[in-house]
């Protein structure tokens, strides 16, 4: 029998999590089961989920930040049905193909005219690992400063820029390097004034937990500094970057000029894997330095035509559609809700972020009787209040979240930039009805909670 794709789909949809328990990542699958997060999607439009019965559940969680213009976008997919239908020479390699210079120029035209040399590659670990070797090679040093809290990748290069020792623990030695702390003023300049770090890497707002400082003086000052000392900027626009925060890039709110801007996921058109390094023609030109280092970083499917293909067409769907401006008016429609549920539930400590990277983050109530039931969760692990919200949302009210990151009471808000009122006063009456139920106790939620605990503690006891 010929391959047949959409049989194959029908005739084991079903089968995914036995199969992942069986040959994939078995400590995942349990993690899925144990939150009743192992459902089946058997199809995806726009800001939407449907499982196996049609039942649709609110993407809150944007694919990590690659589905910026949502699923399954109808400019994407015919946009790669035509590339498909002209059979183009792909992947020649020793030639220059059109699309992948067409989409250079596209990305150097949305960018502060001084990012003007692109390197194009697969995804957002291989972005940073790029603008490693970029700053290294151009600088002459070796060691990076990064920021507590940071994340940029989980390959060896971005893991050593992790500011998180959970990511870290088991991997050993890594590259030379130092974290300083978001608003750290001191540390920052103490460090950047050895003059031995090739460059400062940082997320314009860290995707895990969505923080960024609290003085709009700090991202400017390390850029002040940065210039100062000879250490180049690097601002991961991995997750911030395709309007996410309102913006094209993150980094305009604070008006930065960075040296070096790490791309990818959404410039997938969340179909087929893409990422760009972005930065100065002089730095660019120290790694590619003479005809025999040509080719001294290079990556092979980095250009290939399908990935620049869904890049260009989600370029022009987010001019298109406005999904910049979108970006913004919503997340300032769904900021201002959360904010008038912080009145009203005393668990909700802060909501913060920009355009529609948000963060609702928890602490302990006020009132005695719920502070007893939240030390009781929290006593077996920092972050289970909020994953005991995190499921509701998703069981009874069908929105799909996440916790921020690990051992915290914060809740990431990043669904499609697309998204509607709808959408909008969806989420919010989820949250609000959520933390509603966290008010009878004893109650369903706070045996739910204890449930996770018992989880939590079978699983540390199992390690
Ligand atoms: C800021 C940032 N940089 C880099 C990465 C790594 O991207 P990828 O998962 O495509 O390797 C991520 C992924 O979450 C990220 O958020």
């Amino acid at each position: 029998m010929p391959f047949d794709i959409q049989s194959l789909i029908h005739a084991r949809l079903g089968e995914n999590y036995d199969l992942h328990d069986r040959y994939v990542n078995r400590a995942f699958v349990k993690v899925l089961r144990t939150i009743g997060f192992d459902r089946v999607y058997a199809r995806a439009q726009g800001a939407y989920l449907y499982d196996q019965d049609g039942m649709d559940y609110l993407d809150s969680l944007g694919g990590y930040g690659a589905l910026n213009i949502g699923r399954n976008h109808p400019v994407i997919k015919k946009a790669l049905a035509d590339l498909l239908a002209l059979d183009m020479p792909n992947m020649v390699q020793m030639d220059c193909s059109l699309l992948s210079g067409i989409l250079a120029e596209a990305l150097v035209k949305r960018s502060p005219p001084h990012l003007n040399a692109v390197f194009l590659c697969n995804s957002g670990t291989e972005a940073v690992e790029g603008a490693i070797k970029f700053a290294r090679c151009a600088t002459g040093r070796e060691k990076f400063l990064y920021c507590s809290g940071a994340f940029h990748g989980l390959t060896t290069g971005a893991l050593a820029l992790n500011g998180s020792s959970m990511f870290r623990e088991g991997f050993g030695t890594l590259l030379p390097g130092n974290a300083i702390t978001l608003d750290d003023f001191d540390g920052l300049e103490r460090e950047l004034a050895t003059g031995e770090y090739a460059g400062f890497v940082f997320e314009p707002i860290q995707g895990k937990g969505v923080y960024y400082p609290e003085s709009d003086l700090f991202w400017p000052r390390a850029q002040e500094l940065c210039r100062k000392f000879g250490t180049l900027l690097i601002a991961d626009e991995v997750q911030t970057g395709l309007g996410r925060t309102g913006r094209f890039y993150g980094f305009e709110h604070w008006a930065l000029e960075p040296d070096i801007v790490p791309l990818a996921k959404s410039l997938s058109g969340g179909l087929i894997p893409c990422g760009a390094i972005l930065t100065r023609r002089e730095i660019y030109d120290k790694t590619f330095s003479r005809m025999d280092r040509c080719v001294v970083h290079s990556t092979t499917f980095g250009r290939n035509n399908l990935a620049m293909t869904t890049a260009l067409a989600t370029l022009q769907v987010m001019d298109d559609e406005h999904v910049i401006e979108n970006s913004e008016r919503m997340g300032k429609a769904l900021m201002d809700g959360l904010r008038v549920l912080m009145e009203k539930h005393e668990f909700i400590h802060e909501v913060r972020g920009k355009g529609l990277m948000l963060a609702v983050e928890f602490s302990e109530p006020k009132s005695l009787r719920l502070r007893a039931a939240w030390k009781l969760i929290e006593a077996a692990g920092k972050g289970l209040f909020a994953q005991m919200v995190v499921i509701p949302m998703f069981k009874k009210h069908r929105i799909l979240t996440q916790v921020a990151g690990h051992h915290m009471d914060v809740i990431k808000i990043t669904p499609p930039l697309i998204i509607g009122q709808k959408e909008v006063d969806r989420m919010i009456a989820g949250f609000d009805q959520t933390l509603a139920d966290c008010y009878k106790f004893p109650g369903a939620m706070w045996d739910m909670g204890t449930n996770l605990v018992r989880a939590s503690l079978a699983a540390r006891k199992a390690a």
